[in-house]
This record gives structure tokens, C-alpha cells and sequence, in this order.
């Protein structure tokens, strides 16, 4: 039918998801994210939508208030927000994908069932704190430490660029226990934002995704409770890697909606705006630039639900993923960028929304590790 997708990996879930999620997305979310964009409030509102419905687990089993989808479907869900709201699209990627998914993962069933059902439903909000200072690329010279007094571990550092930093109220927390021992000291933990010794720093003024909470973590003895300690001590850096693995899937899904977004308003303007007497998208000039956009979105597409499609496979996809966040933010930089030329003046003018989509996508090419950083673990996976 005119106008339905020509996507045929999609099983009747996946596509009832994309609907609903569409759907939703572009009645709730889209309207106000001009406005929030220029305000930097966090979307709060927003939040408390997509729990309403159930998008803040929707990969976490239904026992833990999750909905229980497979990540093709969770993946499908971001695409849909982020091409609405970019920012509200990466609140709810870093959220599940390395804010909750880690505890489910490599959590005790007692940590399971103490933290997962708030993050799952929504009730609060999870962030990941890896990133410091001198440990952005290199993310093996984390220098937060961690030193076990008695029953509890004592945390000591400062983490930067933490998304969800100020929204949070559960943090997984990467320290380590000996720093002499290098990646095999780095262990994982899990952090609530009440415990004293924990505040939240400077809030970062961004280029894009500016409704997004980006904070630094000060950890000044901050005394967590053994039995927090997630994994096993010296586990965290694997932990951290096999977390941002499934999260390098969301932030292309991110791109992804957010090079769908440049290119439907690239497509609409050019078969509505008139020069020389015609739409402008009856020269060439114009359509191959379409025709450009659309031949990387699919791709992008392809490359970024395959990606998912392996983990739900449970076959190897670190690789994929890696692949799939490079491809698919680099297209959405490269479609952004052109729909404000196709926009021309009026692309370059706040009065629509392509100039926010270049700036929201630029940051896909370095979160969740640069671009360069995805072909070192590429390359990684081919030479091994
Ligand atoms: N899964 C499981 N284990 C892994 C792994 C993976 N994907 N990648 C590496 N490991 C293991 C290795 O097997 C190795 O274990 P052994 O010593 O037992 O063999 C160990 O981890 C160390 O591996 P490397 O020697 O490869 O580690 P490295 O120091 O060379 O670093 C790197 C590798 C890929 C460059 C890594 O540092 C990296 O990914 N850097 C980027 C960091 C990053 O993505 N940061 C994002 C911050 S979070 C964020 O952005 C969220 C947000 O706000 C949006």
C-alpha cells in the first residue's frame, strides 16, 4: 500500500510497537521539542508519558515491571522517540540500555528485585557513570576508586558528562579496587543518588540534545553497602563493555530517528516550496540529494535493527552494534545537514527544525564511544 514501509523484517509485535510507539511519539513528544530544546528544561513531562505506557522497560521481563519486548522492538521504540525528541530519545536509551539492562544482566536476584521495578516502570530514572575526566576513549584509566571498609565499599572520584545526571536516582558507577591492575581492577556498583558523599556537579550547556540532564557525579566517601557491589569485584570494565555493546544499538536507533526526522521535513519542504515557477524538488539539484538521504537511511535501517536482531538471536553482535552506531551517525549527520540546504535560509533559521536536528545528531558520532573508538573495537572483532 502507498506509503506503508517497505521494511519486511518486522513480526506483527515489533510492527505493533512501531505504530503505537509512532504514533505516541509524534502526538505527545514532537509538539514540544522545539520548545524544550530552547528552554533546557528536562522533560519531565515526557517521562511520565512513556511510563504511562510502559517504554521505560521495555526489554526488562514482565516479574520485574518490564514489558518483557525483544530488542528489536526496544530499539524499533527509540528510533520512533528520538525522531520526535532527540533528547527525550537518549534519556530513555541510556535509561535502559546501560541504567538498568547491566542489573538484569549481571545483578543478584535480590539487587533484581530491589532496583529493577522502579527503574522498569519509570518510577525513577537510571544513569551510567563511567566517563571521567581523564578517562573518556581510554575508559581503562577510570581513577575513581573504591576501597572496602568493613561492610561497605568507600567510592571516591568525579565522573563527567554523565547522561540523566541531575534526573537519575540509580546509578551503576564503574570505580576501581586497585589501580595497579588496570582494567582488571575497574568493578561495577550500584549507586543511589540519596546515599551522603553523592551529588551531582556542574551540568554541562550542550551544543544538542539540550533537554538532556549532563552532569558531573562527585563520589566523596560515599559509602555504599556491600551487597551493592555489582558482579564481582575486578568484573566491572567487562561489564561496562558488554553494557555499551547493546547501548551503541540504541544510539543508532537515536541517529537513526533523528535522520528520519531531517529527511521528512527535507521531503515535505521540497515538494511545497516553489522556484522558478515549480516545487523545487523537480530539479535534480534536490531529488538526488532525497534520493541520497533515503539510500543511507536504509541502510542505517538495516544495519541498526540487524545489529538488535543478532542479540535477540543471542549470537555475537558487538561487532554489529559497533558497525551500525558508526553508519547510522554519520548519517544522521550527513541527512541533517543537507536538509538545511534543501531548506536553504529557512533551514538555517530556528523556524524549523532541521538546524536542532544537525546539533542533536552530532553527538551520536562521539557518545556511547567516538566513532573512531567503533572502529578500533571493529577492527578488533575482524583481527581476533
Ligand atoms: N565485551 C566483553 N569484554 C570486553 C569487551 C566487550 N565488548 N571489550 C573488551 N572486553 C574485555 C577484553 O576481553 C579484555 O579482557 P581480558 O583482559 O580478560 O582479555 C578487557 O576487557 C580489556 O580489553 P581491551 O584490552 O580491549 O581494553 P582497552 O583498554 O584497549 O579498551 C576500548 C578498549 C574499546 C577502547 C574501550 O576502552 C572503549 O570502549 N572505549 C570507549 C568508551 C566508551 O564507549 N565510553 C562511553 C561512555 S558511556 C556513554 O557515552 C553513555 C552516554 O552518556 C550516552
Amino acid at each position: 500500500k502507498k506509503g506503508e514501509k517497505t521494511m519486511l523484517v518486522l513480526n506483527n509485535e515489533q510492527a505493533d510497537i512501531q505504530k503505537l510507539v509512532r504514533e505516541f511519539a509524534q502526538k505527545e513528544i514532537a509538539p514540544r521539542a522545539a520548545a524544550y530544546d530552547h528552554s533546557e528544561e528536562f522533560p519531565w513531562d515526557n517521562i511520565k508519558k512513556m511510563a504511562a505506557i510502559g517504554l521505560m522497560g521495555l526489554p526488562i521481563p514482565e516479574q520485574y515491571e518490564g514489558m518483557e519486548t525483544d530488542a528489536v522492538s526496544y530499539i524499533i521504540a527509540i528510533e520512533e522517540i528520538s525522531k520526535a525528541c532527540a533528547a527525550t530519545g537518549v534519556i530513555l536509551a541510556v535509561h535502559t540500555s546501560v541504567g538498568t539492562l547491566p542489573i538484569y544482566y549481571f545483578g543478584t536476584e535480590a539487587q533484581k528485585q530491589k532496583y529493577i521495578p522502579d527503574l522498569a516502570s519509570g518510577r525513577k530514572i537510571g544513569a551510567f557513570a563511567l566517563t571521567e575526566p581523564n578517562a573518556g576513549s581510554d575508559a581503562s584509566k577510570v581513577a575513581t576508586t573504591a576501597t572496602l571498609e568493613g561492610d561497605h565499599y568507600v567510592l571516591n572520584g568525579t565522573k563527567c558528562f554523565i547522561t540523566n545526571g541531575a534526573a537519575a536516582e540509580t546509578f551503576i558507577v564503574l570505580a576501581s579496587i586497585d589501580r595497579s591492575k588496570g582494567t582488571k581492577g575497574i568493578t561495577a556498583f550500584i549507586v543511589e543518588k540519596a546515599t551522603p558523599g553523592f551529588s551531582v556537579g556542574k551540568k554541562e550547556e550542550k551544543m544538542g540534545i539540550r533537554a538532556s540532564s549532563t552532569t558531573e557525579i562527585i563520589l566523596d566517601n560515599c559509602r555504599i553497602p556491600q551487597e551493592n557491589l555489582l558482579g564481582k569485584e575486578g568484573e566491572g570494565f567487562k561489564i561496562a563493555m558488554t553494557a555499551l555493546d547493546s547501548g551503541r544499538i540504541g544510539i543508532g536507533a537515536q541517529a537513526l530517528g533523528i535522520a528520519e526526522a531531517a529527511y521528512q521535513e527535507a521531503v515535505k519542504y521540497a515538494k511545497t516550496r516553489e522556484q522558478f515557477g515549480k516545487p523545487i524538488a523537480s530539479f535534480q539539484a534536490i531529488s538526488f540529494m532525497l534520493a541520497d538521504m533515503a539510500i543511507q537511511i536504509e541502510a542505517a535501517r538495516l544495519l541498526v535493527y540487524n545489529a538488535a536482531a543478532l542479540k535477540d538471536a543471542g549470537r555475537p553482535f558487538g561487532k554489529e552494534a559497533a558497525i551500525a552506531k558508526t553508519f547510522a551517525s554519520d548519517t544522521a549527520v550527513k541527512v541533517a545537514l543537507d536538509a538545511i540546504q534543501v531548506l536553504g535560509g529557512y533551514g538555517y533559521s530556528r523556524e524549523y527544525p532541521v538546524e536542532r536536528l544537525l546539533r542533536d545528531a552530532k553527538i551520536t558520532q562521539i557518545y556511547e564511544g567516538t566513532n573512531q573508538i567503533q572502529r578500533i573495537v571493529i577492527a578488533g572483532h575482524i583481527l581476533k
